[in-house]
């Protein structure tokens, strides 16, 4: 059976979470293929709201696999934290979940350099969400990293001692003043490796595949968003991996002729955490609207997100390199009571009009050039179905689906798993 891929396609935060999470009853296994504890992915069910970081979606859900990929970057400590939740709901994660033998470790002290690299770079810092990400990814492609799989033989202990002393040396050299106490982290986290290593590792990409051979269904989870990522993001202001849809096959080994939809999540506004280019972004009343309406925090740092309109031309070039075939449209509810609502159909970029999304897209280079649509005054969160929805709101979708040529499946109008429309 085939492999579905759902995936961000502005700069994270789209509202992943929630929609993994709608759409886990459909499939057997829901697996995470890049990023790490910087993502964090918000569900909202029974009244409760559950902040995942390295877990997939699926795991409220009984009977399903939640496959943490070897594309994932993982830090026991942040882990074991987010197993102590799910402990206190009562899902029973042990049975239910699987870890990649080649998913990399985040150690402390890739922590602490990140940290260094941010400060050394001063007023030019990307934003980072300090989780050590950044610090992880380049010691797997240096191949210096430490896999999950490492744990199982018993000199790992001594790689890790030569690698976190080789990080000691690099914290040093960025010259910058960083607090921490190496001993205390240390504690904390081999206390943690003792309950990763109470998991279940697997050899991930052949269980995926026996899995497909068995006509399971499989729902890949992506994280961060198509505009962070490394090579087709906003450059240097990205994550470290590769968040589009060719993630998908090298974060689990999922052949690209076993992917069959790919759904692309996308909000009816934008926002931006961390720094970077963002043509659409607004500083006035209607950004702070969106950004309170919307209560545009972090769910990893706590940090406000920028706000600004939807970015059609960022959005298209996101759904080619994804290769989209179903959107959904998330928090159309934040967006009730505007009286004009506005779309960028185009960029002025260094004096000429343009509908690809450039090189380099610093604010100084380029000028959005606006559609404008009106808004709708009703409350969109009671709504069940998408026939009543205002009709000012189905002109908005219905252009947004004429210029991306892609059909939109789903509008959501609230945070919570039932305040989902099904178009
Ligand atoms: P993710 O990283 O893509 O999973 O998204 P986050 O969880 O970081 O951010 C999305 C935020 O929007 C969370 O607080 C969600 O609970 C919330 N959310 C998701 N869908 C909707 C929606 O349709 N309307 C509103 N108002 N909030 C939503
Ligand atoms: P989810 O999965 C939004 C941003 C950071 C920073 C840049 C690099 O919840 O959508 P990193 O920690 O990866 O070195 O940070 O990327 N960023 C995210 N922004 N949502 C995320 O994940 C993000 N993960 C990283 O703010 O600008
Ligand atoms: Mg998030």
């Amino acid at each position: 059976m085939s492999v579905d891929l759902l995936l961000g396609l502005q700069w994270g935060d789209e509202g992943k979470g929630k929609i993994v999470d709608v759409l886990t009853s459909k499939y057997d296994i829901i697996a995470r293929f890049q990023g790490g504890p910087n993502a964090g992915h918000t569900l909202v069910f029974n009244g409760r709201k559950h902040v995942l970081h390295t877990i997939p979606s699926g795991i409220f859900h009984e009977d399903k696999i939640n496959l943490v990929g070897n594309g994932v970057v993982i830090d026991p400590v942040i882990f074991k934290n987010e197993l102590d939740k799910l402990k206190e709901v009562d899902v029973d994660y042990k049975k239910s979940m699987l870890i990649s033998r080649k998913a990399h470790l985040i150690l402390p002290t890739h922590r602490i350099i990140d940290a260094a690299s941010e400060k050394a770079k001063g007023k030019k810092k990307i934003g980072s969400t300090l989780k050590g990400i950044g610090p992880t990814y380049m010691d797997k492609t240096g191949r210096n990293g430490i896999r999950v799989g490492d744990l199982e033989s018993k000199n790992w202990l001594i790689k890790y001692r030569n690698l976190a002393n080789k990080h000691q040396k690099m914290v040093n050299f960025y010259d910058v003043d960083i607090e921490y106490n190496l001993e205390e982290l240390e504690k904390e986290f081999f206390s943690a490796i003792e309950v990763l290593k109470s998991l279940n590792f697997t050899d991930s990409e052949e269980y995926i595949f026996n899995a497909q051979r068995n006509s399971k269904s499989i729902l890949a989870e992506g994280a961060q968003g198509s505009l962070l990522d490394i090579d087709f993001g906003t450059y240097p202001y990205v994550t470290s991996s590769n968040t589009t849809a060719a993630g998908a096959c090298t974060g689990l080994g999922v052949a690209p002729n076993a992917i069959k939809k790919v759904y692309g999540i996308f909000k009816a506004y934008t926002t931006r955490v961390g720094s970077g280019p963002f043509p659409t972004e607004l500083f006035d009343n209607d950004g702070e609207t969106m950004g309170r309406v919307g209560k545009e925090f972090g769910a990893t740092t706590g940090r406000s997100r920028r706000c600004g309109w939807l970015d059609l031309v960022a959005l298209k070039y996101a759904c080619q390199i994804n290769g989209v075939t179903e959107l959904m449209m998330m928090k159309a509810d934040v967006l009730s009571g505007f009286k004009t609502i506005k779309v960028c159909t185009s960029y002025m970029y260094k004096g000429n009009e343009i509908e690809h999304f450039p090189y380099d897209i610093q604010n100084e280079n380029v000028e959005p050039i606006y559609k404008e649509f009106r808004g709708w005054d009703e409350d969109l969160t009671k709504k069940e179905s998408f026939e009543i929805l205002p009709n000012t709101l189905k002109e908005y979708i219905s252009f947004i689906e004429k210029e991306l040529n892609i059909p939109i499946s789903i509008v959501s109008v609230g945070p919570d798993r039932e305040q989902t429309i099904f178009v």
